[in-house]
């Protein structure tokens, strides 16, 4: 409202900033907070390792406030959160439609289903493809026989070279979360950070054990949770 007129946003522009800052950035990073902290509820050796790391650094702080540096340099937390946007990414697949008649071609031979094998997969112009986020940051292939592990300590060695080859570049860890090349995410680092800063202050804060709840994770435009009424009884 305080910019120039020839600055300033229509209503219709506000309106579609604020579907995307509430879909493409609050659906998002809510959902894989909940996630982590389901995980961590059933890692409690990994939440205490992020627990002490959080005391370690209240203890250096001291009187001072955190900063953004200090935050972002924790390494287990910096890992969990890696390695929950991998494992769960809340961004299953993604859409696209080809722009002019292009031959899309394999990194290994499939068997279609006259029984032959292809290398490649032509596509015409108007064709909608979906990809799979998932397939990709769940790939054995690109991270290895534990791919479909939680494992936040992959992420304290070198990656595979299979996952460092991703053509056009992932923006983030190369992962597929945030998608790749010139319409990837914009605000994965405001997610990182937003995700880091409230693991700091809750984990601190409180400890996250199992819930005695069925947890569902649905598959849907963003991946949520549900619970059920309590089957086990308890
Ligand atoms: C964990 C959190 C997030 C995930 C997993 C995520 C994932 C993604 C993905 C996969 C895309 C590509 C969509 C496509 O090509 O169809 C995307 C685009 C986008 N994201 Fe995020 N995002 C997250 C957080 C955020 C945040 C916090 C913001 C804003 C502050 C944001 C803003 C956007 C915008 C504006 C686009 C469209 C970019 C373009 O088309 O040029 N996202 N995001």
């Amino acid at each position: 409202m305080v910019a120039s007129a020839e600055n300033r946003l229509t209503d219709d522009q506000l309106v579609a900033q604020v579907n995307t800052m509430i879909i493409a950035a609050t659906d998002t990073t809510s959902n894989v907070l909940s996630r982590t902290l389901h995980v961590l509820s059933e890692r409690l050796d990994v939440q205490d390792k992020i627990r002490q790391e959080i005391s370690d650094a209240r203890a250096n702080l001291g009187e001072d406030e955190l900063t953004y540096d200090m935050l972002m340099e924790l390494p287990w937390l910096d890992a969990i959160c890696r390695e929950t946007l991998r494992l769960y990414t809340p961004a299953i697949e993604l859409d696209r439609v080809v722009t002019r008649d292009t031959v899309l071609p394999l990194s290994r031979h499939v068997l279609d289903n006259k029984g032959n094998f292809i290398h490649k997969i032509p596509l015409a112009k108007g064709t909608n493809v979906t990809f799979s986020i998932y397939g990709y940051n769940r790939s054995k292939d690109v991270w290895g026989p534990d791919a479909t592990e939680w494992k936040p300590e992959r992420w304290f060695s070198p990656l595979p070279e299979s996952a460092k080859m991703m053509p056009n570049g992932t923006v983030y860890s190369n992962i597929m979360t945030f998608s790749a090349g010139k319409r990837a995410c914009i605000g994965f680092k405001s997610a990182k950070f937003e995700m880091k800063l409230i693991f700091f202050y809750l984990v601190e804060a409180s400890k996250f054990l199992p819930t005695d709840d069925d947890i569902f994770w649905n598959a849907s435009y963003v991946v949520y949770p549900s619970t059920l009424e309590n089957k086990r009884g308890r």
